[in-house]
């Protein structure tokens, strides 16, 4: 459906002339139509609390709405010289330099650590070549919106569709879609949890692997390996599932400086369970 766009936008790649040396082009100058800006920032609840950056920013427009209407911080990074020229121009007379600035910069060379929210509207293939950065340089908790393009094996947290005339120009169609993410907090390793009895009387053991917001892996109880299924974790928040001794374990909880702790349902009781990182030696 919106492959229009990506083709569109790909063909108009060899047309774009920059100052700055590109290590991926991720895609030519196409503004997001305001009111998608709008619905982005609404749909993470930016406020003045926040830190913005759009990679690729263009004009400059949704970093300049969130400081006009949302009151926040932040700034956009973009190849080409005159788009930031332009930029910093408006964020000088509408009285938001203090607050936001545009850097001529190549964004995969960009440090985000400072996001509290990050945006992007790009090609759908520069979307994914993004997602170890992210989960790298962001702190979890940091919500990523993509207007269009899904990061691939990313569980999102909300994704709007919307119909817009305003995008047929680009993308061939009037579909418009807004999707949003927390970056995971890293589990990866061994972690040793206290469970009801329900699922085992001692405390077990937790090998987790992550890929992003999957979680695999297993669980050592009494000697046997116990494969972790459903796993995943959006932010803090992760939940998966342990099959034991005839019954689903379905565990869901918060992480928090290397501890969790939340509630495990088995056979429709709930009981508290925790966990803590397992020291290096074990
Ligand atoms: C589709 S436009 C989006 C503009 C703006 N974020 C918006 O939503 O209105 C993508 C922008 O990314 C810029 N861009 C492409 N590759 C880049 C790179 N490697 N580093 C920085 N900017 C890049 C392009 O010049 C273009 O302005």
């Amino acid at each position: 459906m919106l492959r229009g766009f990506a083709a569109c936008l790909a063909a108009l790649l060899a047309c774009s002339a920059q100052a700055v040396e590109l290590t991926v082009n991720a895609g030519p100058y196409v503004p997001s139509p305001q009111s998608v800006v709008a619905d982005m920032l609404k749909l993470a609840h930016v406020g003045p609390q926040d830190y913005v950056i759009d990679l690729g920013s263009g004009d400059g427009r949704i970093v300049l709405t969130a400081a006009k209407v949302f009151g926040a911080r932040g700034f956009g990074v973009e190849i080409k010289e005159d788009l930031v020229r332009r930029a910093n121009a408006a964020a000088q007379s509408q009285g938001l330099a203090k607050r936001v600035h545009f850097v001529n910069a190549d964004l995969f060379l960009t440090d985000i650590s400072q996001a509290t929210v990050l945006t992007m509207y790009l090609l759908p293939h520069t979307v994914n070549l993004l997602r170890d950065k992210l989960f790298k340089e962001l702190r979890p908790g940091t919500r990523v919106l993509s207007h269009d393009y899904p990061l691939d094996g990313w569980q999102h947290v909300e994704m709007v569709h919307m119909d817009l005339d305003d995008k047929l120009p680009i993308s061939g169609t009037t579909t418009t879609l807004i999707f949003l993410y927390r970056v995971p907090e890293k589990v990866a390793g061994r972690w040793r949890a206290t469970v009801p009895a329900s699922v085992h009387a001692g405390d077990i053991e937790l090998d987790l692997e992550q890929k992003y917001t999957l979680l695999s892996g297993a669980a050592r109880i009494a000697g046997a390996r116990v494969p972790i299924v459903d796993g995943r974790i959006v932010g803090r928040t992760l939940s998966f599932s342990l099959r034991s001794s005839g019954a689903v374990h379905a565990f869901e909880g918060e992480v928090i400086d290397g501890a969790a702790h939340g509630m495990v349902k088995t056979a429709g009781q709930s009981a508290a369970w925790r966990a803590r990182r397992a020291p290096k030696s074990d």
